[in-house]
């Protein structure tokens, strides 16, 4: 299933013409394909669903949390995992009845529970002990039950001695502190422990990346389940299944990724691949565990269903020496270019040699670069690119910092063409509420 085709020597957007588009649209936009979503969560499913374990797929909204999005995945079946107030109540919005969402904050805030309990939002991720206090203190003062998840930190060495590694260390509740909050929550008459969750980090492109902490949450269970008597409802392997046709930057990657080859193969049967592999190999873990009842088997993917499904689209608006400066910056496009490289695909075919380039954003701040050293088709100024995999970490991330946030359409399955956020205005940014 290809989102982006040639046609008459030009680029189409599931069948959408990306010039015209441009021409009457402006540059630079958002595109997001309902089509591609649906493919995306359903691979997911069909990938996951290959053992014999139960499966839970937990979209995470930060990823992308247009309400149009979370619709579209609210009607398909989708459980949601929200990371604040007013997350939860979009997502109760847009069709999650509340026990398919989940929420999570690295410190929870009484209050704020008290008000996800009272809208029937009752299972939450524990980050510290002391959350366990705000839960039991909000859930009896509300008077309704709350089930726990305890996010296991991610600290083994397997995750290696990156900057990111010691980054995420700071979250979660360490492996010798898991019995001890399984006891906390054990003689609380409010609280329930339902699951272990973990987050690997995102875009993970191979599976045993996944194992180190698969395994210490399994023997975590059946450590909960012989000193306890605890049976947990499910393993969280948190997000990070890969965007397929997205790479991270690495050695390996370095010299393929300069050629901005297209990732071979179709993505969507490339993700139910992954999952279908990281079903197989959680089961097997499972099995090796040697639990009475197998947990079920939940991941919570962001990029994975949202990176492929959308573009933006990009005019250059001056060449000089080899940087492109586009019309969109990195305040739409947050994450690193030097950790994920993404595909850039001009709109008209090329057909004369390539050169190497810089792709610069359209702010005056140094970090404003979208790519370096991407080898390109010759372009000229006025050409339009479309920049890939820019559905996860965009929209829900952009800023305002030296410009305003490009509209966000939205190609239904029926092809009609919809407006989903419309660009900021000046308007957005004169407002003075009291002087
Ligand atoms: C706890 C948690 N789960 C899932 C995700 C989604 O990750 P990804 O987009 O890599 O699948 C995130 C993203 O940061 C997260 O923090």
């Amino acid at each position: 299933m290809e989102l982006l085709t040639y046609h008459n020597r030009q680029l189409h957007f599931e069948g959408k013409p990306l010039k015209t588009l441009a021409e009457e649209l402006g540059t630079p936009f958002f595109l997001l394909s309902e089509k591609r979503i649906r493919a995306n969560y359903e691979a997911l499913v069909r990938g996951l669903s290959s053992t014999e374990l139960e499966t839970r797929v937990r979209y995470c909204s930060k990823t992308n949390n247009e309400a149009a999005v979370l619709k579209i995945l609210a009607a398909c079946g989708s459980q949601v995992l929200v990371s604040h107030l007013a997350e939860a109540q979009l997502a109760l919005d847009s069709g999650f009845s509340s026990h398919r969402i989940a929420y999570q904050r690295p410190v929870l805030r009484e209050q704020d529970i008290c008000e996800l309990l009272s809208s029937g939002i009752d299972f939450l991720h524990a980050f510290r002990l002391a959350d366990l206090e705000v839960m039991e203190s909000a859930a009896s003062r509300v008077g309704k039950k709350t089930r726990v998840s305890l996010r296991l930190r991610a600290d083994s060495l397997a995750r290696g001695f990156s900057p990111l590694a010691f980054l995420s260390r700071r979250l979660g509740i360490r492996k010798s502190e898991i019995l001890t909050a399984a006891e906390r929550i054990g003689r609380s008459r409010w609280l329930s422990l339902v699951g272990i969750n973990f987050y690997q980090g995102t875009q993970q492109e191979r599976v045993d990346r996944y194992l180190p902490l698969s395994r210490r949450a399994l023997a975590l269970a059946g450590q909960l389940h012989s000193q306890m008597g605890i049976r947990l409802e499910e393993i969280n392997l948190g997000g990070g299944i890969p965007s397929p046709s997205l790479r991270r930057f690495g050695l390996l990657n370095a010299i393929a990724q300069s050629k901005n080859p297209r990732v071979s193969g179709d993505p969507v049967s490339n993700l139910e691949r992954f999952a279908r592999q990281l079903a197989a190999a959680f089961h097997r873990e499972a099995q090796a565990a040697h639990l009475p009842s197998p947990p079920a088997l939940a991941v919570e993917p962001g990029r994975a269903i949202a990176g492929n499904a959308g573009i933006l689209v990009t005019r250059i608006r001056a060449i000089t020496d080899n940087w492109l400066f586009l019309d969109a910056s990195r305040n739409h496009l947050g994450e690193s270019p030097v950790l994920l490289v993404r595909e850039v695909v001009p709109v008209t075919p090329p057909d004369g040699g390539r050169r190497f380039y810089h792709l610069s954003g359209s702010t005056l701040n140094t970090m404003d670069f979208i790519g370096l050293w991407r080898r390109l088709p010759r372009v000229v100024e006025g050409d339009l690119l479309v920049l890939c995999d820019a559905g996860a970490y965009s929209i829900s991330r952009a800023s305002r910092y030296a410009g305003l946030s490009p509209a966000v359409y939205l190609v239904r399955d029926t092809g009609l063409l919809q407006i989903i956020r419309r660009a900021e205005a000046l308007s957005d940014l004169s407002q003075i509420l009291s002087e």
